[in-house]
């Protein structure tokens, strides 16, 4: 029991939580973003998601007021956030980063959800309307008058690299992992257990990178991003 709370008790003081580029960690719990481009629901989301984050997902009413004072100092007038809803009751809204409905904590403005035909994505209001909290909208496909700015959000990691000890440093840190690609060393393999060794060579003691949700998957392809590269590796648990 001893070694496992000084454990926890030194790893904050030696390492703390960093954001991807261009984030910033808001109440030491999210990393935010602000983009002030009128976007539609889904521009929105691709352009979160190709810095390596998501529209913003709102899990709790303190949560809800740290995005709303990030989006409200940053000027916003109305924000997408990545929610979306299949009819009028909160158990059918989705969040964007695949984790599930708002059943459990939303902040709707009085009319609900108040789905309707192609009105199912959600904005939060600033200062006009309901301030901090949610309506339906047309997800703005083609309607300028219906696109708004948005906030991107991106898991926390660490700095320095707790992860494995054993590693000299982490070449792309997100999520609480490291990962490193073959090709920056100019490696290239054809089959999964030639790629698997160059990872345990080098000290990545998990093997190839395992998978456990869309923002890593995101991730990985982001890496990618701009090569000719179509098909990478990737450990199946
Ligand atoms: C998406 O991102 C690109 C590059 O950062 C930017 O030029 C563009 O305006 C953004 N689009 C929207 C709709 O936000
Ligand atoms: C930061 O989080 C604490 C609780 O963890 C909460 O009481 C406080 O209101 C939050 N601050 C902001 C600006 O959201
Ligand atoms: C949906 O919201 C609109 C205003 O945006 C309101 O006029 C309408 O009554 C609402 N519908 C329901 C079913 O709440
Ligand atoms: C629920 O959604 C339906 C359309 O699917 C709409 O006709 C109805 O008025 C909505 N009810 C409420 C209470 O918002
Ligand atoms: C996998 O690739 C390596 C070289 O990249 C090669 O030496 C090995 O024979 C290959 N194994 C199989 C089963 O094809
Ligand atoms: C991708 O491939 C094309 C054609 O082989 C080449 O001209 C280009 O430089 C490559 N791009 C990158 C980023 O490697």
């Amino acid at each position: 029991m001893i070694p496992l709370l000084l454990l926890f008790l030194l790893l904050p003081s030696t390492f703390c939580l960093i954001c991807p580029k261009e984030y910033y960690l808001v109440n030491d719990s999210k990393c935010l973003k602000a983009a002030w481009t009128r976007a539609t629901h889904s521009e929105a989301e691709s352009n979160c998601t190709a810095s390596g984050g998501t529209l913003v997902n709102i899990k709790n009413a303190i949560d809800n007021h740290a995005v709303f004072n990030f989006a409200n100092t940053a000027g916003l007038d109305y924000i997408w956030i990545g929610l979306s809803c299949f009819a009028n009751t909160t158990s059918s809204c989705f969040w964007d980063d695949a984790s599930g409905s708002a059943a459990s904590y939303s902040n709707f403005d009085p009319y609900g959800p108040n789905y309707s035909g192609d009105r199912n994505c959600v904005f939060m209001w600033m200062s006009a309307g309901y301030p901090a909290r949610w309506s339906s909208s047309n997800c703005g496909n083609n309607f300028a008058m219906y696109s708004y700015g948005y906030i991107c959000e991106a898991p926390p990691t660490l700095n320095g690299n707790p992860y494995h000890s054993m590693l000299p440093a982490c070449n792309y840190n997100y999520n609480r992992k490291c990962y490193m690609r073959s090709d920056d060393y100019g490696k290239l393999y054809s089959n999964q257990s030639a790629a698997n060794n160059f990872c345990l060579q080098n000290g990545y003691t998990s093997g190839l990178a395992s998978i456990h949700s869309k923002i890593d998957v995101d991730f990985i392809r982001s890496l990618y991003k701009g090569t000719n590269t179509t098909h990478v590796y990737i450990g199946a648990e």
